[in-house]
């Protein structure tokens, strides 16, 4: 608990002397001191230096629990002993093999018992690979060139997809990707009409691709009946539904957002809780579109239509050991129903409180995530759940866009022991309820300090 006359800031680095060190440091080898956009942090990140269950621990011997939870890749949590075990065992047996091995076809059959639509995975190093991957099997097996996806929606960092991936979405240059790949990328709104619109109009889509917890790991809801209507009209249209389930894969349900809304599309991407807290990705789908990395006899055949693939990381030993650990826990266990109690418990704690303290903003998301933004009036606002508040996308999308009181928000949490991922909580199944309630105590600490600070007015 912060007991001082300190401002949010200046407690943050009084805590934190040696973090400012070693990010004077990284800052001279490493663009902003950082090695993911969302690291970079004013006036600096903390350093981590170890990590277990729902916690961290950072160079300052400051205790946090920890909401990023590797970025949503850690739902049993750090160090969850079965992944731990089943990895220790293979790092003395080599962390590459250079070949096949058994783990790769024992990782590959549990993901094609948990996803409905897969009958084939082809792995991969990370979740944007996949999606470049799923794309280029897109193209080929339609013979089109484009790609339809929606605003705000991200699937990695690659050149077809980083379009329009947060507002102003009417924005159609990306630094570093040449005009015309980017054109080749079209963006709607989540709308069914648009989506129909544009496939109507343009014949070369070849696939959709889309976030079905909605833009933002379900920051941005999709209407209600969305996948339903997108999966009639891609199919009518001969287009491919490509769900990103990189973030819904074994956290919506055992078998993802397609288990749970009952919706098969025709490709899925894999990667986070896949690896089981190591990296990996994987594309998933029916023979008939997998088949396309397949090799046959006919060389000259094969150079006309196979997709060719390589990666001298796919399926590495250490994390298809993860990786298996891991899915043999979700199918037991059902880890993500464990969490999206905890993050419901959440969600409604921070909207009841903000209730009681007459500040504006609201907590909302899906499953096991929490997202929070403060300083918007939400018409829709109860004591409750919301997935959907009354505001738009963009508000939605951005947290509120009033940066600088998400950012305070963020160091003010830190400050409290607790730490948010870009303003969100993504719970694990190891996090507990005194972990709930500790961080909804912290947070009404941080609003009445944010509020000393004249960054928080009463509604
Ligand atoms: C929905 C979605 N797709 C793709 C990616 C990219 O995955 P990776 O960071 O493993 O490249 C992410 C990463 O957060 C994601 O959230």
């Amino acid at each position: 608990m912060v007991t001082t006359t300190r401002t949010i800031i200046e407690e943050y680095t009084h805590r934190r002397p040696r973090s400012a060190e070693l990010h004077a440091r990284a800052a001279r080898v490493l663009p902003n001191g950082v090695t993911h956009d969302k690291r970079w942090l004013r006036p600096y990140p903390a350093y981590i230096t170890e990590a277990h269950g729902g916690y961290k621990r950072d160079v300052d011997g400051n205790e946090l629990i920890d909401f990023v939870m590797g970025h949503g890749a850690l739902l049993l949590g750090h160090g969850h002993p079965a992944v731990t075990e089943a990895v220790a065992r293979q790092v003395p047996l080599g962390s590459h093999l250079g070949g096949s091995h058994e783990l790769e076809i024992e990782w590959a059959e549990a993901v094609a018992r948990l996803m409905p639509s897969v009958e084939k995975v082809r792995f991969t190093s990370s979740g944007t690979e996949a999606t470049q991957m799923a794309i280029r099997l897109a193209r080929a097996h339609t013979g089109r060139p484009k790609l339809l996806k929606l605003h705000g929606h991200f699937h990695g960092w690659h050149d077809a997809v980083t379009k329009t991936q947060a507002p102003p979405y009417d924005r159609q240059s990306v630094p570093g990707v040449p005009k015309p790949v980017s054109d080749q990328t079209l963006s709607v709104s989540a709308d069914v009409g648009a989506v129909e619109d544009a496939l109507r109009r343009d014949p070369e889509i070849a696939a959709l691709i889309l976030e079905p917890s909605g833009a933002g790991y379900a920051a941005v809801p999709l209407p209600e009946g969305f996948l339903a209507a997108v999966r009639e009209l891609t199919s009518r249209y001969g287009a491919l539904l490509i769900f990103d389930e990189v973030v819904t894969g074994f956290r919506w349900a055992p078998g993802g957002a397609q288990e749970r809304y009952g919706i098969h599309p025709d490709l899925t991407t894999l990667a986070k809780i896949l690896a089981g807290g190591l990296s990996g990705g994987a594309v998933a789908g029916p023979n008939v579109v997998m088949d396309l990395l397949e090799h046959t006899e006919d060389a000259a055949r094969d150079a006309d239509r196979r997709v060719v693939h390589q990666g001298t990381f796919n399926a590495n030993p250490l994390s298809a050991a993860a990786g298996v650990a891991c899915l043999r826990v979700v199918a037991d266990e059902a880890p993500g129903a464990i969490a999206q109690v905890l993050a419901l418990r959440l969600r409604i704690g921070i909207n009841e409180r903000l209730e009681r303290l007459n500040v504006s903003g609201c907590a909302w998301g899906d499953s096991s995530i929490c997202h929070v933004l403060l300083g918007v009036a939400v018409g829709n606002r109860t004591a409750g759940d919301l997935l959907r508040p009354d505001l738009p996308p963009e508000i939605l999308k951005t947290k509120g866009s009033n940066r600088r009181l998400a950012w305070l928000l963020g160091l003010a949490m830190a400050n409290e022991g607790v730490d948010l991922f870009a303003g969100s909580a993504i719970v694990s199944a190891v996090h507990t309820e005194q972990d709930i309630d500790h961080t909804l105590d912290a947070f009404e600490r941080c609003i009445h300090r944010l509020q000393a600070e004249g960054e928080v007015a009463e509604r």
